[in-house]
């Protein structure tokens, strides 16, 4: 069997950190400037899994900022994997994550069809002291969306600071260990 290539793509409000959480993940590095994401594209990690096995994710990093995100859903094709993310200490970025769930699924050619497309929840920037949405409202956004689709697995949850690099790395590695290519 050959090298599992995942493509797994970031969605969110402009803002919430996409970018510095795979900056942080690939490079280590952070960056207090912003500078907004126009368009997309990716970066390939190769994981190691415990078990020996090589994943090879295909990350995507996209525009969250309105008046780019056409740009960005051109990429959602193909995707094997979401990361919906957003920002704890800003409750809309939260509250939009419904929408670009939704939108997502549409533009990626899924609708309906998979109920089960892997989603992943991440809450960044726990390294403020302002958070203004729980770990609980988190879990609750994730039960509300495995029912209502119908989903066998509940959407797993993750919160990191891309700035300090904590638990960056936890979503991408439970996407790299749990997410199979249907054969
Ligand atoms: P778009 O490309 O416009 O969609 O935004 P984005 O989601 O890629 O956000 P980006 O990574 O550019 O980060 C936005 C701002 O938040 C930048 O000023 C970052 O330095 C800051 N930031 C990102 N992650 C964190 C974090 O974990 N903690 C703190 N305190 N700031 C962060
Ligand atoms: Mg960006």
């Amino acid at each position: 069997m050959g090298k599992q290539l995942l493509k797994v793509v970031l969605i969110g409000d402009g803002g919430v950190g996409k970018t510095s959480l795979r900056n942080q993940f690939i490079h280590r590095r952070f960056t207090n400037a912003y500078k907004a994401t126009i368009g997309a594209d990716f970066i390939t990690k190769e994981i190691e899994l415990e078990d020996g096995k090589r994943v090879s994710l295909q990350i995507w990093d996209t525009a969250g900022q309105e008046r780019f995100q056409s740009l960005g859903i051109a990429f959602y094709r193909g995707a094997d994997a979401c990361v919906l993310c957003y920002d704890v200490t800003n409750y809309l970025t939260f509250e939009h994550l419904a929408k670009w769930r939704r939108e997502f699924l549409k533009q990626a050619g899924i609708g309906d069809s998979n109920p089960d497309f892997p989603f992943v929840l991440l809450g960044n920037k726990i390294d403020i002291d302002e958070r203004v949405v729980s770990r609980r409202q988190a879990r609750g956004f994730a039960q509300e969306h495995s029912i209502v689709t119908g989903s066998k697995v509940e959407m797993p949850c993750f919160e990191a600071s891309a700035k300090d690099g904590i638990h960056v790395e936890d979503a991408f590695l439970y996407i790299a260990k749990n997410v199979r290519i249907p054969q």
